[in-house]
């Protein structure tokens, strides 16, 4: 893969995706988005991969969808082409974890990107807000649906009908970012936080991170059916019997993703 709006980076097991349109604040056009589809797609295929983090530039996380590549788009040209849809919506079927390092702005589509993937770390000059209705539009790509779970109806409804930003320290008070970062550390921290989701056993991680995600999608009972169901699967792998012996011996474990 060769794209033209991404840098693609691997370290170890960790695969690091840089969004790359500079001079656009990283604005998300299709382009970019196919590209980032086809990435993720392929990592999360790759067994040497366990986990990918997604970052933009120091000034722009991104800046939200394309505008100029939507300002003339008819209703029937964004239904026919599955705007949005067709290539963002991938995104939510990688099993692998996916950590945003987010720093500078992560505004519109940006901010519903950061959300999609599993957690966000923000660098303390991070500003995220869904400013759409500036532009007479609403979110697209998931705002109104996913801010309010993070951060609650007032603040969602605050930011997304006054369009203003929140900072660093108030995305992170808000529940939106799971850790503040100094700048300049923050892709350094990022990549230790996935190297150390890398240490555990690969199908676990996958597990957790479909339980997580299901407990968006159903009601009580049924998250905790589908927790147990999982949680009985793992007492039939080698990783479970090793970390637990190991913990017992007062060793470190050996995981062999299995
Ligand atoms: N789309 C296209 N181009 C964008 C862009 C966007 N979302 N955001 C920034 N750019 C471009 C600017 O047009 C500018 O290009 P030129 O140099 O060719 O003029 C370049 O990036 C730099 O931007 P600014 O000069 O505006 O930089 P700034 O530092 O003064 O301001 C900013 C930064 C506050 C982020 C400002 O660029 C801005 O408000 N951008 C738009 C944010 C926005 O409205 N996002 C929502 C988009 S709609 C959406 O995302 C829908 C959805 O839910 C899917």
């Amino acid at each position: 893969m060769n794209p033209e709006n991404l840098l693609l980076e691997v370290d170890g097991p960790v695969a690091l995706i840089r969004l790359h349109r500079p001079r656009q604040l990283n604005a998300l056009n299709d382009a970019l988005m196919d590209e980032l589809a086809q990435a993720l797609q392929q990592y999360d295929a790759d067994p040497a991969i366990g986990c990918v983090v997604l970052t933009g530039s120091d000034k722009a996380f991104a800046a939200g969808a394309d505008i100029s590549a939507m300002a003339t788009k008819d209703h029937m040209q964004a239904y026919g082409e599955d705007f949005i849809t067709r290539n963002w919506e991938r995104m939510r079927s990688v099993r692998k974890p996916v950590i945003a390092a987010v720093a500078g702005y992560a505004l519109g589509g940006g901010c519903e990107l950061a959300m999609m993937c599993d957690f966000i770390i923000a660098a303390d000059d991070a500003r995220f807000g869904q400013p759409e209705i500036r532009i007479g539009i609403i979110p697209g790509a998931g705002g109104t649906q996913r801010l309010p779970r993070a951060v609650g109806k007032s603040k969602a409804m605050d930011m997304v009908l006054t369009a203003r930003m929140m900072d660093a320290a108030e995305a992170e008070r808000a529940g939106l970012v799971s850790r503040v970062v100094p700048a300049a550390s923050l892709l350094q921290e990022a990549m230790e936080v996935a190297r150390t989701i890398c240490s555990f056993p690969r199908q676990t991680v996958m597990m957790a991170k479909e339980c997580v995600h299901r407990a968006f999608e159903t009601p009580l009972a049924d998250g905790l059916m589908f927790e147990r169901r999982l949680f009985h699967s793992l007492f039939g792998t080698h990783d479970q019997r090793e970390g637990m012996a190991a913990f017992l011996e007062k060793r470190q474990p050996h995981f062999e993703n299995r």
